[in-house]
């Protein structure tokens, strides 16, 4: 089986796929690949290092369609702006491709996709089961982006984050506070702390609490009623206006006294609850910080703007939505193992084997025989 490795044609993607070491690992599994030129020199991987694996570099990303059975990307064409229909046109009918694909968003490129008789995968879709933890994308980036998150903050605080005693007078530590106790949300109290601030963090889900707690942070309690916030899968459940109207109010006393503010809060597959008003955002001290990593789906904030820093009432509010591109290295080696446990069931001694039964495989199969096949994908199509 010959598997693709291509350049990233999304605007500011420095990520690649799947990085040398990693693919050498699949090689003694039947598994060929092959390189377009430069296509992880980005993320810092040279061509070179890929040749030194025994990887052939073909002329072009054209040759690298035509010739593989499956084209591996960090973001396929649906998640890749405008310029995934360039990538569109030369798939073929029964290529395979892996990578994140927005498939629940981006309807027309995932229909043109269908069209062509590709059959895609998106990561995205990976159940977040403990037997696919290995694969999941969205936990490896939000890692990352948990990480990221807070070295921009402590950049852009006029203040440092540790506390100092110095002949010079004492520095008093910075405040974070850290809104939703995920993934990122877990890694960016790990990094502050790390940076010595003194840390706190809330979520509606109880059962955060001991976790956030085990990183040296203490846990908000709003005093909100929050039982039933946890769904069968460990997930966060959407609350009502009620709740969280309560909620924003109690939060704003905690925001202001905080210099940065860390939001994560997530439901998935719904927009970003809103917990921060303006008043809380006014009720900051000048010079503080919001670092909203939901600002993809509207942001936990609701002055955030995504991909921009607005400064609203002497706070700087940051949007960012790919900061995993901006760690490409480490971001691309985490990608890549994802890709790497993920391929696995795909093969069976070098050959493709598609087996719908396991579940892994049914959830993040999109289309397939020129039609969307996904259930979940088709129930947003619908509407
Ligand atoms: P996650 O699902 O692991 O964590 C989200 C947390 O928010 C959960 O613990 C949940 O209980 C909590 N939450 C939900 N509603 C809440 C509320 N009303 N109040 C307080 N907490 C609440 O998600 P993960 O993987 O940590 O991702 C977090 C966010 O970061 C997502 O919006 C994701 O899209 C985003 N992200 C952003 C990136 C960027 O570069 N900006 C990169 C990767 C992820």
């Amino acid at each position: 089986m010959v598997v693709g490795i291509v350049k990233e044609i999304a605007v500011d993607e420095f990520r690649v796929a799947m990085i040398p070491e990693v693919a050498a690992s699949l090689m003694g599994k039947g598994v060929d690949f092959i390189l377009e030129p430069g296509a992880g020199i980005a993320a810092g991987f040279p061509d070179a290092v890929y040749v030194d694996r025994g990887i052939e570099v073909v002329a072009s990303r054209s040759e690298v369609f035509e010739k593989a059975d499956v084209v591996l990307q960090v973001r396929t064409p649906g998640a890749s702006g405008e310029r995934g229909q360039a990538d569109v046109d030369l798939m073929r009918e029964g290529l395979v491709v892996v990578g994140g694909a927005d498939a629940l968003t981006a309807r027309d490129m995932t229909q043109a996709v269908a069209q062509k008789g590709a059959l895609l995968f998106a990561l995205e879709l990976i159940p977040r089961i403990t037997r696919a933890q290995s694969m999941d994308i969205l936990s490896s980036m939000a890692t990352v982006a948990g990480y990221k998150a807070v070295l921009l903050a402590a950049q852009t605080l006029p203040r440092m984050f540790p506390m100092l005693m110095t002949a010079s007078g004492t520095v008093r530590p910075a405040r974070v506070l850290v809104i939703g106790g995920g993934v990122a949300g877990l890694q960016a109290i790990a990094t502050a702390r790390r940076l010595g601030a003194v840390v706190q963090a809330y979520d509606v889900r109880p059962a955060v609490r001991e976790q956030v707690e085990s990183l040296g942070a203490d846990f908000v309690d709003l005093g909100l009623d929050t039982q039933d916030s946890e769904d069968a899968g460990g997930y966060a459940r959407a609350q009502s206006e009620e709740f969280y109207d309560r909620q924003r109010e109690a939060l704003g006393r905690v925001v202001a006294e905080n210099n940065v503010v860390i939001s994560t809060a997530a439901i998935p597959g719904k927009p970003s609850p809103v917990l921060i008003i303006e008043d809380a955002v006014r009720a900051m001290a000048p010079g503080s910080v919001i670092v909203d990593l939901a600002a993809e789906r509207g942001g936990n904030c609701v002055l955030t703007q995504a991909n921009e820093t607005v400064v609203v009432h002497d706070v700087q509010i940051l949007g960012p939505t790919n900061l995993p591109a901006t760690v490409p290295y480490h971001a691309s080696q985490m990608f890549a193992n994802n890709v790497a446990n993920f391929l696995e069931l795909l093969v069976d001694e070098g050959e493709l084997n598609i087996d719908l039964e396991d579940e892994i495989v049914k959830a993040t199969l999109v289309t397939q025989g020129g039609e969307v096949v996904n259930e979940q994908v088709k129930g947003t199509l619908a509407s």
